[in-house]
């Protein structure tokens, strides 16, 4: 902090304290990229305030370290750079005077090294995450927004993150895209590109990204829109919003989380709104005004909706309808009604909650890729949660009819390098050449094992079961799994094992689900296949690579 600076705050802190009152205003000239705040969750959170030239610019709450901070959180202020931010605050001031600008975050030196990031999946550099929103893709880059506090590493201040990348891996954080404002904070919701200017914001040749998305505040939650003509880089709100407000209509605050789409046979925009009890269709022609139009009971939170080929063949195919908690329902779609034919399915589970597919995927690439918020933490870390693997989507027939797989897009072949395949070993085979790996804190090993007289096997680390089949309840990691063949002996799993997670595919993505690691564990005896009299008939251990070097 330099010492001019330090010197007008000791004066602004002073006449306050003076007259004894508690708020203090700060006025900083922003010549840098970044306010690094010192934090503590063991404050209260109090109302902090940006105001620039007398207009109110950011509204937020923040728990102000007042002694020994416990970590550090920025806020990108480039966009005031030449301006005077005057900063008030409402809670305890001590901490005031520890905020300064730089053109570093706090810690920067170290980031995405710290000793329990992920470093083969997405996380914040500060803060907390939820949801992906407005995920999509647009001239050659891959979008990822998310529900994101940045100023403390628990929910609060919803807003819109930002993240882009080139290949759904490697990703590079952005500013914050929608900051909260007056009418609420930034919740959930999507994005499309308005190639025929529907709704009137293309700038020329430049069609506007334009996302829909919710606003919670004063006791409802409506939805909205803003446009970006640069890439995603900066939105601009719509004058007109809210578009929807349908909280009498349900009796409910809980209407939330619009995923757009265009319908092209109908040639119009698909909204799909989690309305209290299931998702409701809304049409438009111009982004703007929305017609309700029908109502799927059975869903809650993050919506998506999408067509898929069956078995590959695009002549047949079949739409998904499915809600946060990734339960699904197989049906047809009118543009108008989602009509269920069967259902609900669940195709994975543990960590994962609101995942939302990618829109304007090309069509000579065609995939429906999906990625999903993993509810973990990391201990000791200044932020939580964490985006899972991006996953593609596919409909096959299966002896119980046509069924969701998942399985890690083939982008993520390149983090991974194969150091060994074995076949047929002994579980104590097996165990040994894992066992060089123990030391390794992320992992890919992929592995069919064959139960005989075991009516129970799998995989652990450190004592925490990474794989537990029960194969006479039918469980894997204690929810119901049956395999294609109903009295086959064997499971294949392929597991992608980070710093502080796990996520595991079974039977090449018949269902998946992630789990958060408990490090340490329960023992030290590392990697260690277990059940009476197994065969590894396959095994295969792979390096996987940082995506952060
Ligand atoms: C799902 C959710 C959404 C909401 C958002 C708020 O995790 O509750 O329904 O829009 O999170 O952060």
């Amino acid at each position: 902090m330099n010492n001019l600076f330090k010197a007008t705050l000791a004066a602004c802190l002073l006449t306050f304290s003076a007259v004894n009152i508690q708020a203090a205003d700060l006025p900083i000239k922003i010549t840098k990229k970044y306010l690094n705040f010192p934090i503590s969750q063991s404050q209260k959170r109090a109302v902090m305030q940006f105001t620039v030239g007398g207009k109110k610019e950011r509204t937020f709450n923040i728990r102000l370290a007042n002694g020994e901070p416990e970590y550090w959180v920025f806020y990108d202020v480039s966009s005031f750079k030449g301006k005077t931010v005057t900063i008030s605050y409402q809670g305890d001031n001590a901490g005031l005077l520890k905020i300064y600008q730089d053109d570093k975050i706090a810690g920067q030196d170290s980031m995405y090294n710290e000793k329990n990031r992920p470093q083969y999946h997405f996380t914040t550099r500060r803060g907390w995450i939820n949801d992906p929103n407005g995920l999509i893709f647009f001239e050659g880059e891959y979008h990822m927004f998310y529900q994101h506090n940045p100023f403390e590493k628990e929910w609060e201040n919803m807003s819109w993150g930002h993240a882009a990348s080139k290949d759904m891996i490697h990703w590079q954080e952005l500013a914050v895209a929608l900051d909260p404002d007056d009418s609420g904070t930034m919740f959930s919701g999507s994005a499309v590109i308005d190639y025929d200017n529907t709704a009137g914001f293309n700038k020329g040749k430049t069609p506007a990204m334009v996302v829909t998305y919710t606003v919670d505040g004063h006791g409802k939650q409506v939805q909205s829109m803003a446009y970006s003509v640069d890439k995603g880089r900066t939105f601009t709100k719509y004058s007109g919003n809210p578009l929807i407000d349908s909280k009498e209509k349900w009796n409910s605050q809980d209407t939330r989380d619009p995923r757009v789409f265009w319908y092209a046979p109908g040639k119009h925009w698909v909204l799909v709104l989690n309305e209290r009890d299931g998702h409701s269709i809304y049409n438009s022609s111009n982004l703007k005004d929305w017609k309700y139009q029908s109502h799927t009971t059975g869903f809650w939170e993050c919506p998506d909706l999408f067509e898929l080929p069956i078995d590959g063949d695009k002549t047949k195919t079949k739409w998904v309808m499915y809600g946060a908690s990734n339960t699904y329902m197989i049906g047809s779609f009118d543009g108008k009604k989602f009509t269920p034919e069967s259902g609900k399915h669940f195709f994975s589970s543990g960590t994962i909650y609101a995942a939302q597919t990618f829109t304007n995927i090309p069509e000579s690439d065609g995939r429906r890729i999906q990625i999903g918020w993993a509810r973990l933490s990391h201990s000791g870390m200044p932020f939580n949660g964490m985006m899972l693997l991006p996953t593609q989507l596919t409909l096959k027939t299966t002896k119980d009819g046509v069924r969701l797989f998942s399985s890690p897009i083939k982008e993520t072949e390149q983090l991974f390098e194969k150091v060994g395949q074995w076949s047929n070993l002994k579980e104590v085979e097996a165990n040994e050449k894992l066992k060089e790996f123990n030391i390794t804190d992320r992992l890919r090993v992929k592995a069919t094992i064959k139960l005989s007289h075991a009516t129970s096997a799998g995989l652990g680390f450190n004592g925490q079961n990474l794989l537990d089949y029960d194969m006479s309840a039918n469980l894997v990691n204690g929810r119901f799994y049956s395999p294609e063949e109903m009295t086959s002996m064997e499971i294949t799993v392929d597991c992608y094992i980070d710093r502080t997670s796990a996520e595991m595919f079974i039977d090449n993505g018949a269902y998946s689900y992630s789990l958060q690691r408990k490090n340490g564990g329960r023992n030290n005896e590392g990697y260690k296949f277990w059940g009476n009299n197994i065969e590894v008939k396959n095994l295969e251990i792979y390096k996987v690579k940082s995506i952060w070097e």
